[in-house]
């Protein structure tokens, strides 16, 4: 069976790195904000061009930690988009604020940006871009809306780690310098990272990161992890204890090394499955031109997923779904008031896409071999 995700592959390549940066940390024995968080946060701030990061314990705290350091309070209103994850709204939510939702491009799978100034209301305060499986969302056009509004940008990036994006579009002179490539994460008030063990970069257990130029956000964020601790025994605010540990940074530090190479065979496993698979009923995803896709999933649509997962699954190829429900399907959301047919195209993407096999250990063979079975496939 070729496994959806497999992570012991990559662990046996790195072991013997691992286990020295691990026993390092043994050896000085400072689990707690330690140097190696310290040093992966400066490496984390050089490998995105951003000023500040800061280390906490996951993807979910990072988005919500960020908000409330942007200000994001009870009564506020923050869009995003209908199809993704639990965890981007909430974020929103911890900060007592509303998620108002905007439908998906099926193109990206992305929030539709065509839609977002239709859900501004005097409460907005804050868009949430989800860079949904590696691809980022047209920035460009949600920075344009955001200077419009003076909306604050906080960026999900916790499946795009290293994914980029083209800032060429929509730019005012003062921001002629910031032309050309930027990193996922660099270019909003905030970027917030997971360190899930499955995203393209992960620990072994939860983790997550803010990175941001802003040094107030910054100085807020340092506090809001740690208690709201100034000093040892002085707290400025009631703070939460959101830390990212020693031993994840030190594995983090490891992996970050080999972060751009694995993103490159990511990159050309999706290049090969597009090569070699020629069934036209099952639509694989796209490149937009402008960003660089780092392919956390490689999510396929299929207008009859059930049927192409058992058959698949029956020629040992595992499939996964990202995600079956739209969030505002979701029970835990039914207070927002969204009815079935609200998001037709979340509610599309809900029910056609699959997630197939990729990840930078995977073989070529095996994706020729997925491609052969997908071929023979017949709906
Ligand atoms: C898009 C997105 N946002 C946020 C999160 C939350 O991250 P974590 O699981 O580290 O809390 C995840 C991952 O699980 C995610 O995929």
């Amino acid at each position: 069976m070729i496994p959806v995700t497999d992570l012991s592959r990559q662990y046996k390549i790195i072991k013997n790195e691992l286990a020295r940066a691990m026993n390092a940390v043994f050896a000085h024995s400072n689990y707690i904000l330690g140097e190696e968080v310290k040093t992966l946060e400066k490496e984390m701030a050089r490998y995105l061009k951003v000023k500040y990061a800061v280390g906490v314990n996951s993807g979910t705290d990072a988005l919500f930690l960020a908000l409330k350091a942007c200000g994001i309070k009870e009564g506020d209103e923050v869009i995003t988009s209908a199809f993704g994850y639990i965890a981007s709204v909430l974020g929103i939510s911890f900060c007592g604020a509303k998620p108002v939702l905007v439908d998906a491009d099926p193109r990206d799978y992305n929030i539709n940006t065509a839609l977002i100034e239709k859900a501004i209301t005097k409460k907005t305060k804050a868009i949430l871009p989800v860079h949904l499986y590696g691809q980022t969302c047209n920035m460009p056009e949600i920075m344009r809306i955001a200077r419009k509004y003076r909306l604050k940008v906080v960026e999900d990036c916790a499946q795009a780690h290293g994914a980029r994006q083209q800032m060429t579009a929509g730019l005012r002179p003062a921001d002629v310098g910031r032309q050309g490539w930027q990193m996922a994460g660099a270019m909003g008030e905030a970027g917030c990272f997971s360190f899930y063990p499955t995203k393209n970069l992960g620990a072994y257990g939860d983790g997550g990161m803010v990175v941001t130029n802003n040094a107030k956000i910054y100085q807020q964020l340092l506090l809001l992890r740690d208690y709201g601790r100034r000093d040892r025994y002085q707290f400025a605010i009631k703070g939460y204890n959101s830390r990212l540990d020693e031993l994840q940074a030190a594995v983090l530090r490891v992996k970050l090394k080999h972060l751009d190479s694995w993103n490159r065979q990511r990159r050309s496993l999706a290049q090969l499955y597009r090569e070699k698979s020629t069934n036209r009923k099952i639509v694989l995803p796209m490149e937009l031109p402008g960003r660089r896709h780092v392919y956390h999933l490689f999510v396929a649509r299929s207008q009859q997923r059930k049927k192409l997962q058992g058959y698949l699954a029956k020629n040992g190829v595992g499939t996964a779904i990202h995600y079956p429900i739209p969030l505002h399907l979701q029970e835990a959301y039914r207070d927002l008031g969204y009815q079935r047919g609200d998001f037709p195209q979340a509610e599309k993407l809900a029910r056609e896409v699959v997630s197939l096999p990729l990840y930078p250990e995977l073989r070529p063979a095996e994706v020729k071999m997925i491609c052969r079975k997908l071929a023979e496939y017949k709906e």
